[in-house]
């Protein structure tokens, strides 16, 4: 704490943290931007004078050293999120770190043991879970209007949209394609709707089928086909131990007849909701009814800003994150086992 306010460093300045993050922050008066770390210097310099923060390193281990940092905001690649989280961590700093929270399970196991040494909070920046639809979906979930969930079929797919950035398409930095970037958003999305039991087993595939090739072409402009070598398709079939069970199916480039597919569709003893269109199927009074909930006319939220705002005050008021890291830790359980399960075509059993 400085001027009675929380000081804040940043790893990574690209674009999450530029247009999500930095914008979540400056909504929070008692919070200030003390320092910046990027490998590279230029865009860490960048980013410094853009936002008027006064210490910039290209090492994030740097950070550590400052006693005044009390929460590190980690925006870097995938790869880099154990390493600079457990970093900070150890030093006394709270840990608001970027999806997916690592790429491995053991990585996060390290993460969560680094929280509870040091007695700091950590969480996985699932921003999904902060949209007004989620918000919405979750507590009608919770007033038990679906019954029991017991089966979803969530889908993150994209036409022909490569992020073309290193940070996504090299696995040395990202440690997978589609199914870490935008998979890990609709599983762990579905996954708490669903109240996040415990996972039993995953069985999963990948494809590289498009991504390689030099005729198919990205909305979002051209990537290195050389680099590129995750997968651009990812399915799994995830079994829970209470019974109930997900399929998910992700991809930056599919042959689909739409541009993008990021829904989830709830199945309930009681209703099904396809998410996030608000369209909920019943049974009542012997009749089927179909009801519109009107979730686009509730008040606009960034779900960025909320979910910072929402760690804020769970370091605040010394109380549990919203996003528990037991969870993420389930979800890249699902997330490394349908790699292994691709890997070996047998099912992988917890
Ligand atoms: N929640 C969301 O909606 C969302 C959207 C985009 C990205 N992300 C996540 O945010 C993270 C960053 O994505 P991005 O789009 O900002 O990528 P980016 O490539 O735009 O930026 C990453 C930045 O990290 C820097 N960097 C690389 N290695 C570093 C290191 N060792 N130490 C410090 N800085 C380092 C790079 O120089 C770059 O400036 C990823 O984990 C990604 O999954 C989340």
């Amino acid at each position: 704490m400085k001027n009675g306010k929380y000081q804040i460093a940043i790893v990574g300045a690209g674009g999450i943290a530029r247009w999500a993050h930095m914008p979540g922050w400056q909504k929070l008066p008692e919070t200030e931007i003390l320092a910046v770390a990027d490998n590279n210097l230029e865009t860490a310099q960048e980013f410094a004078g853009d936002f008027g923060v006064p210490h910039v390193f290209t090492d994030y281990r740097k950070i550590a050293e400052m006693d005044e940092v009390d929460i590190v905001d980690v925006c870097a690649p995938n790869a880099v999120h154990c390493p600079a989280t457990v970093s900070a961590l150890l030093s006394g700093k709270h840990v608001l770190c970027e999806k997916p929270l690592a790429i491995k399970t053991s990585e996060v196991v390290e993460m969560i043991e680094a929280s509870q040494k040091s007695g700091k909070k950590l969480m996985c920046a699932q921003h999904q879970r902060f949209r007004r639809e989620s918000r919405v979906v979750k507590n009608l979930i919770d007033d038990g209007v679906f019954g029991e969930i017991y089966f979803a079929q969530a889908q993150a797919l994209r036409r022909r949209s490569v992020p073309a950035r290193p940070t996504f398409i090299k696995k040395e930095l990202s440690g997978g394609g589609p199914l870490l970037d935008i998979g890990v958003h609709i599983l762990d999305l579905t996954y708490w709707f669903m109240g996040c039991p415990r996972v039993q087993s995953v069985k999963g595939v990948t494809f590289t089928k498009l991504a390689q090739r030099e005729d198919v072409h990205g909305l979002w402009g051209e990537w290195d086909r050389e680099a590129y070598d995750v997968e651009d398709f990812a399915a799994g079939f995830i079994r829970f131990t209470n019974g109930a069970a997900i399929s998910l199916s992700c991809s930056f480039l599919a042959n689909i007849t739409i541009i993008e597919d990021f829904s989830t569709i709830l199945y309930g003893t009681e209703a099904g909701l396809h998410w996030p269109n608000g369209k909920l199927a019943t049974e009542k009074s012997g009749v089927l009814q179909d009801i519109e909930l009107h979730l686009s006319e509730m008040p606009e939220v960034r779900p960025h800003t909320e979910e910072i705002r929402a760690f804020l005050e769970a370091v605040k008021e010394d109380k549990p994150v919203p996003v528990k890291p037991e969870e993420s830790l389930e979800v890249i359980k699902m997330l490394e086992g349908i790699y292994q399960s691709a890997e070996t075509g047998a099912e992988v059993n917890f």
